[in-house]
């Protein structure tokens, strides 16, 4: 484990505490802005290189691109030119999975991660992140890269929970937490690009305390 600032773990217990209660966190100005910038101006740098592939939907070796139900483009961080900003992005995630290791005994074990861009215009329906393709995803993060983003601009991550709808803007530094397996949500589309990182916490595969 890596030394933190004490702000960082404490908005980690701050999301362990929130799943517990409620299966879905958000933490706005997390990351700081530096590191931001630098993963936003990645993302941008890949859209640009056409370096980012259409998203599909749909169970592995059955995956369809259709870009009304999903209109993202993606590239997997694993799948990338190692960057420092990527690097110190998976150490944050790292701390924030032994967190809520330490928090919740989740026995999360690894981490996959993505940038996503989403061209104006585009949205990802209705879903659940844990489907039968992806049975070991555990917990959800986005990360969100966008600067300056206005109340008109849309783009929107809707948590669709029992009490109503909770939207929540892609503002650069937001991170959004929740449960894979129980928070439906959906992206609003766009009128402009939105970059973001979205990424997968998981459980091992024989982990026996979990379904
Ligand atoms: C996803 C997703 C949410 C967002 O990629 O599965 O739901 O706000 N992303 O980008
Ligand atoms: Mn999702």
């Amino acid at each position: 484990m890596s030394e933190f600032p004490t702000a960082l773990s404490d908005c980690f217990e701050r999301i362990a505490d929130d799943l517990v209660v409620r299966h879905w966190s958000v933490q706005e100005r997390v990351l700081p802005d530096a590191l931001i910038d630098q993963l936003g101006a990645i993302c941008h740098a890949l859209w640009h290189q056409e370096d980012l592939t259409p998203a599909a939907v749909g169970p592995a070796g059955e995956e369809l691109i259709i870009p009304s139900i999903r209109g993202d483009y993606t590239r997997w961080l694993d799948d990338c030119p190692p960057t420092e900003a990527g690097a110190k992005f998976l150490q944050i995630m790292d701390d924030l999975r032994a967190a809520l290791n330490r928090s919740l005994f989740i026995g999360l074990d690894s981490f996959e991660t993505h940038y996503a861009l989403y061209p104006p215009g585009a949205g990802y329906r209705k879903h659940l992140d844990r489907f039968k393709g992806s049975p070991l995803r555990q917990v959800s993060v986005v990360v969100y890269l966008n600067r300056a983003w206005l109340p008109g601009d849309g783009g929107e991550l809707r948590l669709h929970l029992e009490e109503g709808a909770h939207d929540v803007a892609p503002r650069a530094g937001t991170l959004a937490v929740f449960m894979s397996e129980s928070i439906v949500h959906e992206v609003l589309a766009a009128n402009r690009e939105r970059a973001s990182l979205v990424g997968w916490f998981r459980r091992r595969p024989d982990n026996p305390l979990l379904r």
